[in-house]
């Protein structure tokens, strides 16, 4: 009997909802790499996919693993468990909580192959700047500084950093699935409720510092002043240009702190973050080199020091060609016209896709709204998503059978 995806689908949207009321600021939602609120949204999560046979944990790195036995390669279903600062209740925990459906549908169906559902801990990059560090756990990428930023949350959160060798994934392998909305406007303004991602942007996170002479604001006069924040301001039209100049270019400063902060104080330093992308590398590269260098210019026409740290560097990354149409396939099985489409937005399946074969399904963003509370989702296109998956599920069993 085809199970009722609408109603499922009322379902989903309620316990993101309820999921998203798990916040470190209340009235807000706020969940970063490891907050206490991950506590809840690890319970929940556990609560639904323990009655459908999965065995739940939680790794070193805090990513939720919940594994549906079956013969066979793992198909992993997975997306992210944190937020950004003021999120909406959608981004991420969405594609979990569609596989937490999608397991359920199954009931006790017998499949050739193991399904496991991953909810990593930390993909936003919030807490330190860095982003996809849950899912770099299970790949084996994480680097020693990424450790070490991981080490106090980890031991506070009462994990053991030095299991995290036993976070990576178990082959045999079937592949990578992530649901996600789409964070943006093509297909609400093509009509559509799902996107088959081809591609994901690349992208270039780095943390930008202009270093002056703290002074008093009421007696120092302009040509005395070394004031790093004037700098910045100078430096973040510089970024919106190059932006504007470059086609296909979005290049963000999404933070900014002036130190000391006092109204009456000229600032010492200014510090940034900058956030590079393009579906290009080469001419992303290329973008964030030149907003070194006008960075370098300013400083030295302003006598401030100047300091910059790339904190990531993200290939543009293709989702698989054979699992990706097996998606396609699936979309026109369930009966939803199929669109493909890039991912301007980062997502797991960047880092997964380096070790496994990925593809990812969007859900439509009404508004194109994202990373803020308007984020919204449609109950119809979630219906559309998940009869979608358990098309994909149906093809990838004749697969192995
Ligand atoms: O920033 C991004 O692209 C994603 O939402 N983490
Ligand atoms: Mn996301
Ligand atoms: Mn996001």
């Amino acid at each position: 009997m085809t199970p009722d995806w609408n109603r499922a689908a009322r379902g989903i949207v309620e316990r993101c909802r309820q999921l998203a009321s798990y916040t470190e600021e209340p009235g807000w939602t706020t969940r970063t790499y490891l907050s206490k609120p991950m506590h809840d949204v690890h319970r929940a999560l556990t609560d639904w996919l323990t009655p459908c046979g999965c065995e739940v944990h939680i790794d070193a790195a805090g990513n939720l693993r919940a594994v549906r036995a079956g013969d066979g390669p793992t198909l992993i279903i997975g997306s992210h468990l944190d937020t950004v600062i003021h999120a909406g209740a959608f981004d991420g925990i969405l594609g979990v909580v569609m596989g937490v459906a999608l397991i359920e549908s199954l009931d006790a169906r017998k499949l050739p192959f193991a399904i496991e559902l991953i909810g990593f801990s930390e993909e936003e990059g919030v807490r330190f700047g860095v982003p996809f560090l849950g899912s770099r756990a299970v790949t084996g990428d994480l680097d020693d500084r990424a450790i070490a930023l991981m080490a106090g949350p980890i031991r506070e959160f009462g994990l053991n950093g030095a299991e995290l060798p036993l976070a990576r994934l178990k082959p045999p392998l079937a592949g990578y699935l992530e649901f996600h909305i789409e964070q943006g406007p093509v297909l609400e303004q093509l009509g559509l409720p799902l996107g088959i991602v081809d591609a994901i942007a690349g992208q270039s996170r780095m943390e930008v510092r202009f270093e002056g002479a703290a002074a008093h604001a009421g007696t120092t006069p302009p040509r005395l002043r070394k004031d790093p924040l004037t700098g910045a301001a100078e430096w973040i039209v510089e970024v919106e240009r190059e932006m504007r100049h470059t086609s296909s270019l979005v290049a963000t400063v999404g933070r900014i702190n002036a130190q000391p902060g006092a109204p009456n104080v000229i600032p010492a330093v200014a510090t940034m973050s900058l956030d590079v992308r393009h579906p290009s590398d080469s001419i992303r590269r290329g973008a964030a080199r030149r907003l070194a260098e006008a960075a370098e210019r300013i400083a030295g026409g302003r006598c401030l020091r100047l300091h910059m740290e790339t904190r990531s560097d993200l290939p543009a990354t293709p989702m698989d060609p054979g699992l990706t149409d097996l998606l396609e396939e699936a979309v026109r099985a369930a009966g939803f016209p199929v669109h493909r489409m890039a991912s301007g937005a980062g997502h797991d399946a960047m880092i997964l896709a380096k070790h496994v074969p990925a593809a990812m399904l969007f859900i439509q963003s009404p508004g194109g709204l994202s990373h803020c509370p308007e984020e919204s989702v449609r109950e119809e296109d979630v219906a559309a998503g998940l009869s979608s998956g358990a098309e994909f599920l149906r093809l990838l069993e004749r697969h192995y059978v």
